[in-house]
């Protein structure tokens, strides 16, 4: 596990995006696995930069690690949107080839499995992942055992509370997500977790650093050969300066 840090979002975000443009050129159909959130946004702002300097996502795959059940893409919360907003609607890439998992079908399981044969065909070159509060990736919450595959999870209260700052308020936050499993995140040839502010350091510590538990499933990553922590200084306060790993 690589950890770099940078003194602020915007620098990390500028190398984060180049090993992502890295990934694009080299590979004839790369496959990316994206996020949504607050701290992918920087990110995509600067792929979106080099986008207009003539990085083409044309032959570009897809994949997103989640989406609220009940939300229909037109719906502004939906992570359908916020990709399409965030990043879609200022790259080249074939919206056939962006898959997200439909959070408003009829039968969830159903989905769920649609996504896994997508996540079959298309093996992830590169997955980019966030953090929560919690350790979770995608929306695989801490519990006493992680599935493997996509499925349907009841969010945590404190995600719930985390993600309410982009609704009205808490009770809007829907109660449940179809999230890849993290067997599928951890097939990933290539991971880049980010993680920026104070409020995240907890978490990257005990992903860094401390035992691999289900109650931080980030701290699976440390079993995956290719990983490398993007992180702010302040991301990064609570571990030692030399936590390359
Ligand atoms: P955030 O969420 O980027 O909005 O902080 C990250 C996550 O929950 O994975």
């Amino acid at each position: 596990m690589r950890v770099r840090r940078f003194c602020t979002e915007a620098m990390a975000a500028v190398y984060a995006a180049t090993l992502v443009e890295n990934v694009i050129v080299q590979k004839t159909s790369p496959v990316l696995g994206l996020a949504t959130g607050a701290t992918p946004k920087t990110l995509y702002r600067q792929l979106i930069d080099f986008h207009r300097q003539g990085l083409s996502f044309a032959q570009v795959t897809t994949i997103n690690l989640d989406e609220y059940v009940g939300l229909a893409k037109d719906n502004p919360n939906s992570y359908s949107a916020f990709m399409q907003r965030e990043l879609y609607d200022q790259i080249d890439i074939d919206l056939d080839h962006a898959h997200m998992p439909d959070g408003t079908a009829v039968d969830l399981e159903q989905e769920c499995a649609r996504y896994d044969a997508i996540l079959e065909v298309h093996p992830i070159d590169l997955q980019i992942l966030g953090i929560g509060r919690n350790g979770h990736i995608g929306f695989n919450e801490p519990d006493a055992s992680l599935r493997r595959r996509t499925h349907v999870v009841t969010l945590s209260d404190e995600t719930r509370v985390a993600n309410s700052r982009f609704f009205e308020d808490k009770s809007g936050v829907p109660r449940q997500a179809i999230t890849m499993g993290l067997e599928s995140i951890l097939r990933a040839k290539f991971i880049i977790l980010l993680a920026f502010g104070r409020e995240k350091a907890h978490a990257v510590r005990s992903a860094v650093a401390g035992d691999i538990s289900t109650k931080v499933p980030a701290s699976f990553l440390q079993m995956h050969p290719n990983v490398t922590f993007v992180l702010d200084d302040a991301a990064a306060s609570l571990i030692g300066r030399n936590a390359t790993v």
